[in-house]
């Protein structure tokens, strides 16, 4: 899914090295899991967490066979972000991402036309993206909390990718200095760091003392 810190990309490579050493049956938990674009190719145990609302309870329809709209208008798009509580969540949650300007939430209806010149459907190229991660959701376990909030098995894996600094802001803004307070909490759990330093186009992955940088 197209999501802002989407770490799609990179994907392969992050996830070659956090799931190294990974038993049979231990945990993969992500508590700022946003787009699902790295726990969707695990396998095995997960627990996939965001304080996002509305991306929660998309996820949790997509898994439950819920099929997304092919089209959404510049009317229908106002109407749904100016009301939500009229529309089901699952469907606020795809269309604030899904349908708007860069994949930011209600950033804006998403317009542009194919080199073709014809209009670009973005509604209908966002189900495509959904639909495509949906056998990759199947047997994820997902939260609605606070990173602090989740309860974390004993001896999982804990890989965090929280919201950027610098970069435009999420709904809900995000405490940097306390995340280390936070990450505290998890004391008896394996925890995989994972900053993204926009500056230096570098990913900072901080496995327990060790430092590694990917370029
Ligand atoms: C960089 S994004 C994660 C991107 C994801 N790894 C991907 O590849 O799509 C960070 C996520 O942290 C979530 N977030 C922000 N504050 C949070 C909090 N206090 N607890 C849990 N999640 C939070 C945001 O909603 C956002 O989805």
């Amino acid at each position: 899914m197209k999501y802002m810190g989407s770490k799609n990309r990179h994907a392969k490579e992050i996830l070659s090295i956090v799931l190294k050493d990974r038993k049979p049956d231990q945990y993969y938990v992500e508590p700022f899991c946003g787009g699902c674009n790295l726990i969707d190719k695990v396998s095995g145990n997960r627990i996939a967490n965001d304080i996002h609302f509305y991306l929660i309870e998309m996820f949790k329809a997509l898994q439950n066979g819920w099929q997304p709209p092919d089209n959404i208008s510049e009317k229908e798009w106002y109407d749904i972000k100016d009301n939500k509580d009229k529309y089901d969540s699952w469907l606020v949650g795809f269309v604030g991402f899904g349908c708007s300007f860069s994949g930011k939430w209600f950033g804006g209806y998403a317009r542009g036309n194919q080199n073709n010149g014809l209009p670009r459907n973005y509604c209908s190229e966002s189900k495509r993206n959904v639909l495509a991660q949906v056998q990759g959701l199947r047997g994820i376990e997902f939260f609605n909390k606070n990173y602090w909030e989740l309860e974390i098995p004993h001896n999982s894996i804990v890989y965090c990718d929280p919201p950027y600094e610098n970069t435009t802001k999420y709904k809900d803004s995000f405490d940097h200095k306390n995340i280390g307070i936070g990450l505290g909490l998890l004391q008896e759990v394996v925890v995989r760091f994972i900053v993204r330093n926009m500056s230096r186009q570098t990913i900072l992955l901080v496995c327990g003392q060790k430092r590694l940088t990917i370029h």
